[in-house]
């Protein structure tokens, strides 16, 4: 698939873009701070609705405006959707496809499929458990779409169980004994089910999502660092890795419900959820340790590339190739590991690239450029030249 058509409105520094996209190599080149990276952040996030840099919305939007708009073209096999996203500084996201207004702008998610390599991938390995969990999350919503309602879903009953653990936490205490304590505890009661319920589908799409993504995790960080150790995945839950090994979503409601009422009082004393799989991660080893906290710079970098690497190859194998977008890698990366990425840029549909004044591209890949466009700011504005 590839991008045709991109339009933003009051995105970042961009007050308005509009440029035509082709398949093969585009490049974005400018000074630092013009705003490449905005460019391709946009496209990313139509995609996966989430940012690579940014954990809310609200960075995302120009400074001083109530919404940012970014509609594109994908092509897929021929077929092409234009969809809309409106991300508003308060309320819920809009979003169309074509003509037709979504319930919600989830809806959008997988009408067009990126995989991005940026500087921000270092924190995918060395960074906090939550970096691993939203790689997964994202990937396995983009994937199957259900599997983005059901986070949403389960980060939605997350927040409100949260905040009664935390606002009626003396109310709690008071137990059973107590009217007020009752109905406080019979409510928790009910979010305990609800948590279960979404909480036990979010893992076990993240676990058929590291069974299949695994073996090619190792493969790509074989192929990149050959020299190194091999590289491997495992899942980690509050649940405990024998309930894991069941692989049941229904395994997983019954010991998340069972392991919340143990945990209960624990979990009133600190005033917040405990168990669940926002409390997961996925730890990447190489050899017998773990990646975070021993691999070297260029290990760290190696994996980082490996994670994406396999990702791209499993939307490939979905159907057809993701657009891939590369934000200032080359700069960072050796001979071994630019080639390899050399290779699958060569080989993909779209490539967006963003490289800052003086990068050179690889020589394989530059000649394969087939549109480049300078990006500069005046006065915190960006625009095309
Ligand atoms: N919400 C916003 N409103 C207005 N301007 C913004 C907003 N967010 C970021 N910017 C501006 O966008 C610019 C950064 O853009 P971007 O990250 O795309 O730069 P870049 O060209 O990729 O730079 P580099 O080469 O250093 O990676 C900064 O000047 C920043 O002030
Ligand atoms: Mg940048």
């Amino acid at each position: 698939m590839y991008v045709r058509e991109l339009d933003l409105r009051d995105f970042r520094s961009w007050p308005e873009l509009n440029v035509s996209l082709e398949p093969g190599v585009t490049v974005f080149a400018g000074r630092n701070g013009y705003g490449k990276t905005n460019i391709v952040e946009a496209v990313h996030y139509s995609s996966k609705l989430s940012s690579h840099r940014v954990s809310t919305d609200a960075p995302l939007i120009a400074a001083g405006k109530d919404n940012a708009r970014v509609s594109l073209t994908t092509v897929n096999e021929g077929r092409e959707l234009t969809t809309h996203l409106l991300l508003k500084a308060r309320g819920a996201n809009q979003a169309q496809i074509n003509r037709t207004r979504l319930k919600s702008a989830r809806e959008l998610i997988g009408v067009l499929r990126t995989v991005m390599f940026s500087p921000e991938d270092l924190r995918l390995i060395n960074g906090e458990p939550a970096e691993r969990r939203k790689f997964l999350d994202d990937l396995a919503g983009l994937r199957m779409p259900r599997l983005a309602g059901a986070r949403a879903e389960y980060d939605k009953v997350l927040r409100q169980r949260n905040a009664l653990l935390r606002n009626s936490n003396m109310v709690l205490r008071r137990g059973y004994q107590d009217e007020s304590g009752a109905a406080a505890l019979s409510t928790l009661d009910v979010w305990d089910g609800q948590l279960a319920a979404h909480g036990a589908q979010v893992i076990a799409g993240r676990l058929q999502l590291i069974d299949e993504l695994s073996p090619h995790i190792t493969s790509s960080y074989a192929s990149v660092a050959p020299e190194s150790r091999p590289a491997s995945t495992t899942y980690t839950s509050t649940l405990g890795s024998e309930v894991l090994d069941s692989r049941d979503p229904q395994v997983f409601e019954a010991a998340m419900l069972a392991e919340l009422g143990r945990r209960r009082k624990e979990e009133i004393d600190r005033g917040t959820t405990l168990v669940g799989p926002h409390r997961d991660d996925l730890v990447l080893s190489l050899g017998d340790q773990p990646a975070k906290g021993y691999a070297s710079h260029g290990e760290t970098w190696s994996y980082a590339l490996a994670l994406h690497l396999a990702e791209y190859q499993l939307l490939k194998e979905d159907g057809s190739d993701p657009v891939l977008i590369l934000d200032d890698v080359f700069a960072e990366l050796d001979a071994k590991r630019r080639e390899r990425l050399v290779h699958v840029a060569e080989d993909a549909e779209q490539v967006l690239i963003t490289a800052a004044v003086g990068d050179d591209l690889p020589g394989n890949l530059d000649g394969a450029v087939s549109a480049r466009h300078t990006v500069v700011m005046e006065d915190g504005v960006s625009r095309l030249e």
